[in-house]
C-alpha cells in the first residue's frame, strides 16, 4: 500500500482525534502537520505535529521534487460553515479518505473523498456517504443509508437502513434514526434522541419521540451549539 503525505486543516479539538485515526493506519498515512489561523498555545503538543501556518501557507507550500502534493483532511469538527469554507478555499486539493483501523466499513459502501470514520464506528454494506462526512466514534450507520456532503453522524449515533440524511445534518451524541426515514438538509438531531418522523430541512429536533425545538438554523450554514465553554 502506497504510503501518502497528510496535512490536517485546523486544529482544535475534533483534529486531535482525525489525527489519531489516521496514526491508526501507520502503513497508509504519513503526518506532516496542521494548519490553522489561531493555534492555541498547546496546540502543537496535544496533536503532536508541527503547526504549518494557516490555510494559505498549506496551500502555497513547496512540493518536495518528485513527490506528490500530500492529502489534506479536515479536523473542524462542529461548524459546518467553517468545513466548508476551508474545503472551498482549498480548490482542487486531493482530500484523503480515513478509515480508523478499529472502524468497519463494508466492502459495498462509498465514501466520498474527505470522509472520515473513527474508532468504534461501522459503514453497512452499501451505504452511501457524501463529501467529507464524519461518522464519529462509534457511530453505526446502516445498510443503504445515504449520508449526504458535510452531514456528521455524531458519537454513538445508529442511523438506520435505508434512512436518508442530508448534506450538513448532524445526528447528535447517542442520536437514533429509524430506518427508512429523512432527515433533511441542515437538520440537527439532538443528543440521545430517538427520531420516529421525517425531519424537515434545517429543523432541530430533540427527546423521544424527537419534536422540533427550533427552526431557525439557515440551511447550509448549520453550527451545532455545543456547550459553552467548548465553542
Ligand atoms: C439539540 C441541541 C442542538 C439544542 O441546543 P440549544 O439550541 O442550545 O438548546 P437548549 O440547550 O437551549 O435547549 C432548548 C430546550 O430543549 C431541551 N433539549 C436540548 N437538547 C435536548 C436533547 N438532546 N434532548 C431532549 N431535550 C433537549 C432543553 O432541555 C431545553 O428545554 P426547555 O426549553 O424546556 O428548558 C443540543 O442540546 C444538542 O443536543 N447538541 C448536540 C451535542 C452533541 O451531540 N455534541 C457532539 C460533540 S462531538
Amino acid at each position: 500500500m502506497t504510503r501518502r503525505q497528510l496535512i490536517v486543516i485546523g486544529g482544535g479539538e475534533h483534529a486531535a482525534v482525525v489525527v489519531d485515526a489516521a496514526r491508526s493506519a501507520p502503513d497508509r498515512w504519513e503526518l506532516v502537520g496542521f494548519s490553522d489561523p489561531d493555534p492555541g498555545p498547546d496546540a502543537e503538543a496535544r496533536l503532536g505535529l508541527p503547526w504549518l501556518g494557516d490555510d494559505q501557507a498549506v496551500a502555497s507550500r513547496p512540493v518536495e521534487g518528485g513527490s506528490d502534493k500530500p492529502s489534506l483532511v479536515l479536523g473542524i469538527g462542529l461548524s459546518v460553515a467553517a468545513r466548508r469554507a476551508a474545503v472551498d478555499a482549498f480548490g482542487t486539493a486531493s482530500w484523503a479518505v480515513i478509515v480508523h483501523a478499529a472502524a468497519w466499513v463494508s466492502p459495498s459502501a462509498t465514501l466520498g473523498p474527505g470522509t472520515v470514520v473513527l474508532a468504534g464506528a461501522v459503514v453497512n454494506a452499501s451505504a452511501t456517504l457524501g463529501r467529507h462526512t464524519i461518522v464519529n466514534s462509534r457511530a453505526v450507520v446502516e445498510h443503504d443509508v445515504e449520508l449526504g456532503d458535510f452531514a456528521h453522524a455524531g458519537p454513538g449515533a445508529v442511523i438506520g437502513g435505508g434512512a436518508r440524511i442530508g448534506d450538513d445534518a448532524f445526528i447528535g451524541l447517542g442520536g437514533l434514526v429509524r430506518d427508512h426515514l429523512s432527515v433533511g438538509r441542515g437538520a440537527i438531531v439532538g443528543m440521545g434522541s430517538v427520531v420516529v418522523d421525517d425531519v424537515a430541512p434545517g429543523a432541530v429536533v430533540a427527546g423521544s419521540p424527537a419534536r422540533q425545538i427550533r427552526s431557525d438554523v439557515a440551511v447550509g450554514d448549520a453550527a451545532i451549539p455545543v456547550a459553552a465553554d467548548r465553542a
